[in-house]
């Protein structure tokens, strides 16, 4: 894709990756991703604001072929995808430097081999003026890497924000249409790599409001031209209170667990509770980490399998424990043929998660109606956990906005 223009002297570089379908070997990108990378032409000096990941560097360097000079290239994040085509432009550029935060010359030194003379170090708040054009630097801590900053161009009132409120959505929308879709997939990001560090996320966005912002452009997905849309949802998403909404993730080999399961979800629905099950063999993780935002309680379902949970149970557990979500309750459900140390092993595995624990049911083979009853008195404590905090209902997004005018 060429070059496009959003505003007088400031284009849209980088690349529409339509076919990506995992990030970091892990994550899934059902609506694929873009680098995205920014030129900014001042009237003495010209600016790159990121670049590629490094297997789409030929598209950027085809769309730098007629800048003739460039003085500056921001690195907000020294993560591949963003600076892995750094190495590649300098070489194009010996003039040009690298303007980054301290931590993340370090980064970029130590991943890609950037020359340390290279650099031109920023400190939280400076400025660089490129003639006409003034940019200042935010250090964002923990988005969501330690060394994490964004730009704020001053006459243009716009943000440039990387990881930041950014969506892994290939389009070729310029700027935010469907907000509904890319409220989803923001949601999905910000679950999948910075809900742990939402408390520190949460004090970047206090920082971030004493500033004008016109337009949010981030590093992944489109450009919101309505930025109070990703502020409010972000606004959300750091709260502290979770919703009243159960995550159930679980895996079932023969039934006896689905049945529990689907009564158990009968029962929470009967008393106002939401839920979200996932079915985990079948599960697109980056869904169940969404639900994972807002869920107040989760319960795990299980078979026993070799004395301990199902290993998918586990690996669920395992990501669960890594992204310390609000969730204040938990339980776990399931059944067993003869024995085993199912709930033990889990309660191992989630030192992180500040739980209390409601007690948990676990039968042996098909469920009977003492079971079942067993399952509606934790429905019953989990309806009167939630009712009793007020827990609210998950915000749920559905709306398109009207194309912007210079969108093409
Ligand atoms: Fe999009 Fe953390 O890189």
């Amino acid at each position: 894709m060429n070059p496009r223009k959003m505003k007088d002297k400031i284009h849209w570089l980088g690349a529409v990756d339509w076919d990506r379908r995992l990030f970091d070997a892990l994550v899934p990108l059902p609506d694929g991703t873009s680098y995205n990378a920014y030129l900014i032409e001042g009237d003495d000096k010209t600016v790159l604001v990121d670049t590629v990941d490094p297997p789409m560097k030929h598209i950027l360097l085809n769309q730098l072929e007629k800048v003739p000079k460039l003085d500056y290239l921001i690195s907000h994040h020294a993560e591949q995808d963003h600076s892995g085509t750094i190495p590649a432009v300098l070489e194009k550029y010996p003039q040009a430097q690298v303007i980054a935060s301290k931590k993340a010359k370090g980064m970029l030194v130590d991943h890609l081999k950037v020359p340390e003379d290279r650099f031109k170090i920023v400190e939280d708040s400076e400025t660089v003026s490129l003639g006409g054009k003034t940019l200042e630097f935010i250090y964002t801590p923990w988005v969501h890497w330690p060394e994490t900053m964004v730009t704020y161009l001053r006459e243009d009132k716009i943000l440039f924000s990387c990881d930041f409120f950014g969506s892994h959505i290939a389009t070729s929308d310029l700027f935010v249409r469907d907000e509904g879709r890319v409220y989803e997939a923001a949601k999905r990001y910000f679950a999948e790599i910075m809900l742990p560090f939402r408390a520190i996320i949460a004090k970047n966005l206090e920082k971030l409001s004493s500033y004008d912002i016109s337009m949010i452009a981030p590093s992944h997905g489109q450009i919101y031209d309505r930025p109070a849309f990703i502020l409010d949802a972000y606004r959300d998403w750091v709260l502290d209170s979770p919703k009243n909404l159960v995550a159930l993730p679980y895996v079932s080999m023969h039934d006896s667990t689905k049945i529990m399961v689907d009564h158990l979800v009968s029962a929470l629905t009967e008393r106002g509770v939401g839920v979200e099950q996932y079915n985990l063999p079948v599960t697109d993780i980056g869904k169940l980490a969404i639900t994972l935002v807002d869920a107040a309680t989760i319960i795990l379902g299980t078979p026993t399998v070799l004395a301990g949970p199902h290993p998918v149970a586990a690996q669920a557990a395992f990501l669960a424990n890594a992204l310390k979500p609000k969730a204040r309750y938990l339980s776990i459900i399931g059944s067993y043929g003869w024995g085993g140390k199912t709930v033990e092993v889990l309660s191992r595995m989630i030192p992180n998660l500040k739980v209390e624990v409601l007690d948990p049911v676990l039968c042996k083979g098909l469920p009977d109606s003492e079971d079942l009853k067993r399952l509606e008195k934790l429905a019953d404590a989990v309806s009167s956990k939630h009712t009793e905090h007020k827990f609210e209902s998950p915000v749920k997004r559905s709306f398109s906005h009207a194309p912007h005018g210079t969108s093409h």
